[in-house]
């Protein structure tokens, strides 16, 4: 099989060839078709991660095919075309990951190969609408976006809702699930052609979050303000958002690309009765249901570049230059 290495931090991705991976018991052989990318594997490629192993294939979004099956694992895998649910001990609560918690692409070696070996445990049936290609982009960013909307956000039909930073790959999601599940979605971007992009697929409207003033701009259109508020930039603008939440409104976040916050109006916080809700990838059971939920509306992932298997570094380089829109993913023959 070949192997795409990170062995130092800063460094390139080198391909090796190493010998086909055996199931152990409980585990499944993946030949995977298509891994894609997540800024999760730019911050480990950079040493930016909160935790780090190395040697380590990184990768935590993979589809393809059951190629073997370890002893205790059903024979009805073999052949079966699936995605992996790279949320690896989730434990017992719906509410919270257990301490053992971690994700497929570090400290496990992940996706970005020709074979993964996996719990059987990780494996689902792959969406019959999607290829492959579209299949790999869904895992991590489909499952976070859907925990954060849903099981943590509590959207409801008709609720007003808006997501920060339009063009990433998490955000694409929930742009989709929302407008499936009747909301009225603003977006933010730090470009205007995004913007556009985002209103053809069902926002309503959004602004520049790098021009001064935005915020007030926003506020005007949304009205008596936002239902939700879903961003995982936090960075300067997270304080905007107590004024941009309607009157017992909920903020739900999952990330820091934009660095830590100042602090937030805690008056107002409490005067208006906001929720501020933090959220992490998703339990088994938001896997399964975000696929039931992209299988009733056949939504098919945003994805702005598809590469080979060649190009894993072109990649990774794209990706951290941030001029994406939707998922980076490559083709894996
Ligand atoms: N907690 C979890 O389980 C979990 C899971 C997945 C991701 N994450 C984290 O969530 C973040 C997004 O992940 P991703 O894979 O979607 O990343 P991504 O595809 O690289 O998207 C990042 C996006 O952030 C937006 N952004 C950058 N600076 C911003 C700012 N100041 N204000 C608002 N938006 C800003 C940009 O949107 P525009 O292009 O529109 O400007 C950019 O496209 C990362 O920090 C990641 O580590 C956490």
């Amino acid at each position: 099989m070949k192997t795409w290495t990170l062995r130092a931090h800063g460094q390139d991705l080198t391909l090796d060839e190493v010998d086909d991976l055996v199931p152990g018991p409980g585990e499944a052989i993946v030949q995977l078709r298509a891994a894609a990318l997540n800024h999760r594997d730019v911050w480990l490629q950079q040493g930016n991660y909160f935790i780090s192993k190395l040697p380590v294939t990184l990768g935590a979004d993979g589809a393809g095919v059951v190629g073997a099956v370890g002893p205790g694992v059903s024979q009805d895998w073999l052949g079966a075309e699936v995605v992996v649910n790279p949320a690896i001990g989730w434990g017992d609560s719906e509410h919270y990951a257990a301490d053992d918690f971690r994700t497929l692409g570090t400290p496990d070696n992940g996706t970005f190969a020709t074979q993964l070996r996996i719990s059987a445990a990780q494996l689902c049936r792959k969406p019959e609408h999607l290829d492959f290609v579209q299949a790999a982009a869904l895992p991590l960013s489909g499952l976070t976006g859907y925990r954060a909307l849903f099981s943590r956000g509590q959207l409801a039909h008709g609720e007003t809702l808006l997501i920060t930073g339009i063009g990433g790959g998490v955000a694409q999601f929930m742009l989709q699930y929302a407008v499936a599940a009747g909301a009225r979605v603003y977006v933010t971007s730090s470009s205007a052609d995004k913007l556009s992009r985002a209103c053809a697929l069902g926002a309503v409207d959004g602004e520049i979050y790098r021009a001064p003033g935005w915020e007030a701009k926003l506020k005007a259109k949304a009205g008596r303000g936002f239902d939700l508020i879903v961003d995982s930039a936090c960075g300067d603008d997270f304080p905007k958002f107590v004024d941009l939440a309607a009157p017992g409104g909920r903020i739900v976040y999952f990330g820091l690309t934009a660095g830590p916050s100042p602090a937030l109006d805690m008056r107002n916080f409490y005067r208006k009765q906001l929720s501020l809700l933090g959220t992490k990838m998703g339990s088994p059971r938001d896997f399964e249901s975000m696929l039931d939920f992209v299988s009733r509306h056949e939504i098919v992932p945003s994805i702005d570049t598809v590469l080979n298997f060649g190009d894993v570094n072109t990649a990774m380089k794209s990706l951290a230059n941030g001029e994406h829109y939707g998922k980076i993913v490559f083709r894996i023959s």
